[in-house]
């Protein structure tokens, strides 16, 4: 399996080809403000772009999907949306055939209700549920809720060495693993969700306290 991460700029988003190497075909993953480049890059490895996700419907994720589709005739698909290819619905639990890798969708609302992560092979792409050390924004309220428990119920369910890659480059490190982020993520190591939305609340000067940026 090959992931290609690609800086698509915005802030520090990061796009993802992902690939069945040995079948030369590939995934890709929030396109964002750089399509033209993602696709360069899938090329020139060789690869066909079968298909193509967004992890929730925020501009900085999706504003190059109709340059994307205009560019390799594929619609990146958004939870809840239909596959064309294989009539399979985009919801938690469904899963996309790349080469002779799985494509596995888990629906993570919490940052928004539309939030999914792709399981795919060694690796989780988490678009912006989990950070490196940090989980996505989300309100004090029923956003927190359902993001602590998409982050405890779904993506810690995970085994320890499946690599994290996440939407963004705005954690302490571009990439990490779900075990790392188990004992090091500050909001994971929340014992329960009331102390976890407290850190949310005192984020600010928590960071400040312990100089993360
Ligand atoms: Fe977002």
């Amino acid at each position: 399996m090959l992931v290609h991460p690609i800086q698509t700029g915005g802030n520090r988003n990061f796009a993802y080809v992902v690939a069945d190497k040995a079948a030369g075909i590939a995934a890709v993953i929030d396109p964002s403000y750089r399509p033209a480049e993602v696709v360069r890059v899938a090329r020139q490895g060789g690869l066909t772009i079968a298909r193509a996700f967004c992890t929730h419907d925020h501009h900085d994720h999706t504003n190059g999907n109709a340059e994307f589709e205009r560019l390799t005739g594929v619609r990146p698909l958004l939870f809840g949306d239909t596959d064309p290819e294989t009539a399979n619905r985009v919801e938690d639990g469904a899963a996309f055939p790349l080469g002779d890798l799985t494509i596995r969708i888990l629906h993570t609302p919490g940052h928004t209700p539309d939030s999914i992560c792709l399981h795919i092979g060694d690796a989780v792409f988490t678009g912006d549920t989990l950070f490196v050390g940090k989980v996505g924004g989300t309100d004090l309220g029923a956003g927190a809720e359902a993001e602590y428990e998409s982050l405890h119920r779904k993506l810690l369910t995970l085994p320890a060495k499946t690599r994290v890659f996440p939407g963004h480059d705005v954690g302490v490190a571009p990439e990490s693993t779900i075990g790392h982020e188990r004992e090091t993520n500050p909001f994971l190591l929340r014992p329960d969700y009331e102390s976890f939305v407290e850190l949310k609340r005192n984020w600010a000067a928590y960071k400040k306290e312990h100089g993360i940026e």
